[in-house]
């Protein structure tokens, strides 16, 4: 079935739109998550530090894939992060922030999955389930940090 993504300006434009909203809050989970391993590497949480910056990792790669794919459909990837949630420095604190980031994601990526697919672009569609998955995961790991 072929890709319909450029079946119309007006519909490549709603779809780069969306990508660059996700990666927007890429970008700003990426520093928040980066920001708790470092807060936390000098305390008592330092087992979990790793737990921090590999999640950091993971969405460094969705916002990369994100960027290749806005540019593959002629789009200018935004630098612009979306305001990070800072607050208190506990790991409980951090954990329950992320958390709520991750819970945030799930949401948004399965929004733009229904829209992407509405708008005919079943490649990007892909793209997005696929950073779906990581996400589901990211829920996983923030809350088993705090013991749910
Ligand atoms: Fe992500
Ligand atoms: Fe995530």
């Amino acid at each position: 079935m072929p890709n319909r993504a450029h079946s119309t300006e007006a519909s490549t434009a709603s779809v780069i739109k969306v990508l660059n909203e996700l990666r927007a809050r890429e970008l700003a989970v990426i520093m928040q998550y980066m920001r708790h391993h470092y807060i936390v590497t000098g305390s008592d949480g330092l087992a979990l530090a790793g737990e921090f910056k590999e999640t950091a990792v993971t969405e460094m790669k969705h916002a990369e894939s994100l960027a290749e794919r806005i540019d593959f459909l002629g789009g200018d990837p935004t630098t612009k992060p979306d305001a990070i949630r800072t607050g208190d420095s506990t790991l409980a604190a951090m954990a329950e922030a992320d958390l709520a980031a991750e819970n945030d994601a799930v949401m948004l990526y399965n929004d733009a999955i229904a829209t992407v697919g509405a708008l005919g672009d079943v490649t990007t569609r892909r793209l997005l389930e696929d950073i779906l998955a990581d996400e589901e995961e990211h829920v996983g790991t923030f809350r088993r940090m705090l013991g749910r």
